[in-house]
């Protein structure tokens, strides 16, 4: 009961801490574990070439991820309080410019940016669930499911509805500080939602072109690998974590001292990981056994899903089941991305929670909008190839939340005193020399060349 209590004013309480490490764990794994695992990761890896961007994409949840988290619940831990004031107040005291709070700015910038258009898609999911009930999908082919897809892509007063629903439900438990209740939620959720992945993988092995999609996605292949493909999956280990713009900070405000953090961060990147690994080995061996493309965009899991369950007994309700609980997924992902421009408005004390939450919702859905006219009035309208929607994902998860990381770990390598680090962390020498190593040297490295690489195809853009 008493942990019931914490858990829920964990928001309102700056002094409030999780009830425990397994709170905290579901909390974060509730923002890691979303659209980007289930929607986003089997796109770019289809429009990637698979194999060796996986392996990238790997490699960057290891090498560059795990350390940047860890020092971001770090941070977050030491500071107690929202993004911006804790950059300054651990400035302060490690005696660097106040200016590191701008990083805090940053991040709230880009949850905004990415909460405008994370709902648009989480919408799609949304109207999906309805048409399963309905039984839509029921005995559906790959050519009706498409139709069926771009059929809601080209209504934009759908998109724009469905946009507006998933924001205000996301506002409406923000607003409420009814957090807790969601992120417990998510003790039954996300279980369910791996058993239903489980599921699908097993149709696909017995339907589908199984052997072909392990392939595809675990042989790596470096011809495909394009320097674009790189900053991809970099980026996307950045926004399939919730790492670079203050989400797992503000969680890592309410972790209690006596919690390890590494081994926190570890069960967290392993449960996101197999997520998008199984939602690919369910969608990939569709795709293969109904001559679809792998490359076709951000549509994929919305095509190929449908074909899947119209075939398989119940599947009506099985995929009404599936579509609501990623729909569950998007919604504890979305309240992390808000959450940490609302509770820094809200300590601005002039204006109530509710209030606060109103307002960045409100900016949000505004700035989505442009989101959802990118699949139809506005579908030809780009810039450098790009629409409106494209460029919101691109600046966010390829550039500002890997600058945030980027910053995070040179503000915890090398501003904070080891002292300190080594304090907050409590770690064995070994496993301490390793994170130091990674986010002093390769986790900030890795980010720098890889963004260079794009400022030069950014100067072939407007050259
Ligand atoms: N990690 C979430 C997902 O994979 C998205 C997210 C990004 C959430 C950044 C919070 C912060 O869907």
């Amino acid at each position: 009961m008493s942990e019931n209590k914490q858990f829920s004013s964990l928001s309102e309480s700056k002094q409030g801490s999780w009830s425990g490490k397994f709170a905290f764990i579901l909390a974060a794994t509730g923002s890691a574990v979303g659209l980007g695992n289930i929607w986003k990761f089997p796109y770019i890896t289809g429009e990637n070439g698979g194999g060796a961007f996986v392996l990238v994409y790997l490699l960057c949840i290891a090498g560059i991820g795990i350390p940047i988290m860890m020092a971001e619940i770090m941070l977050g831990r030491r500071g107690h309080e929202n993004p911006v004031n804790t950059m300054e107040d651990l400035a302060r005291q490690e005696g660097a410019s106040k200016q590191w709070k701008m990083l805090g700015w940053m991040g709230i910038t880009a949850g905004i940016m990415i909460f405008s258009y994370y709902s648009v898609i989480a919408g799609w999911a949304l109207s999906y669930f309805f048409d399963a009930l309905r039984g839509v999908f029921s005995g559906i082919t790959a050519e009706l499911a498409d139709h069926h897809f771009s059929g809601l892509l080209g209504s934009w007063t759908s998109l724009l509805g469905w946009h507006s629903v998933f924001t205000i439900m996301t506002i409406v438990i923000v607003a409420r500080g009814v957090r807790g209740g969601l992120e417990k939620a998510v003790t039954i959720l996300m279980p369910a939602l791996f058993v239903m992945l489980i599921l699908m993988v097993g149709y696909a092995m017995q339907n589908g072109e199984f052997k072909k999609a392990v392939n595809f996605m675990f042989s790596p292949d470096f011809s495909q690998l394009s320097g674009a493909a790189v900053l991809t999956a970099m980026g996307h280990a950045f926004f399939t974590l919730s790492l670079g713009m203050g989400a797992i900070m503000a969680y890592g405000a309410y972790l209690p001292k006596n919690v390890s953090i590494g081994a926190t961060t570890i069960t967290i990147a392993l449960a996101d990981t197999i997520v998008a690994l199984l939602a690919g080995l369910a969608i990939f061996p569709i795709v293969f056994s109904h001559g679809l493309e792998p490359s076709s965009g951000p549509g994929l899991i919305f095509t190929t899903l449908p074909i899947a369950f119209g075939d398989m007994p119940y599947g009506s309700l099985f995929a009404g089941i599936f579509f609501l609980l990623l729909v569950f997924a998007a919604l504890s992902s979305a309240i992390s991305l808000i959450e940490p421009a609302v509770a820094r408005l809200t300590e601005k004390r002039d204006i109530s929670r509710v209030g606060a939450t109103w307002l960045v919702g409100g900016l949000s859905w505004l700035l989505g909008i442009g989101s959802v006219l990118s699949f139809n009035l506005l579908s030809d309208d780009k810039l450098a190839g790009k629409t409106f929607f494209d460029w919101m994902d691109y600046l966010t998860s390829n550039i500002m939340l890997p600058l945030g990381g980027m910053l995070i770990a040179i503000f915890a390598g090398w501003v904070m005193q080891q002292k300190s680090s080594r304090d907050e962390l409590a770690m064995n020498q070994l496993a301490y020399t390793l994170w130091l190593f990674l986010t002093r040297f390769i986790a900030p490295l890795a980010v720098f060349l890889v963004l260079l690489k794009v400022s030069g195809v950014l100067d072939a853009v407007t050259g």
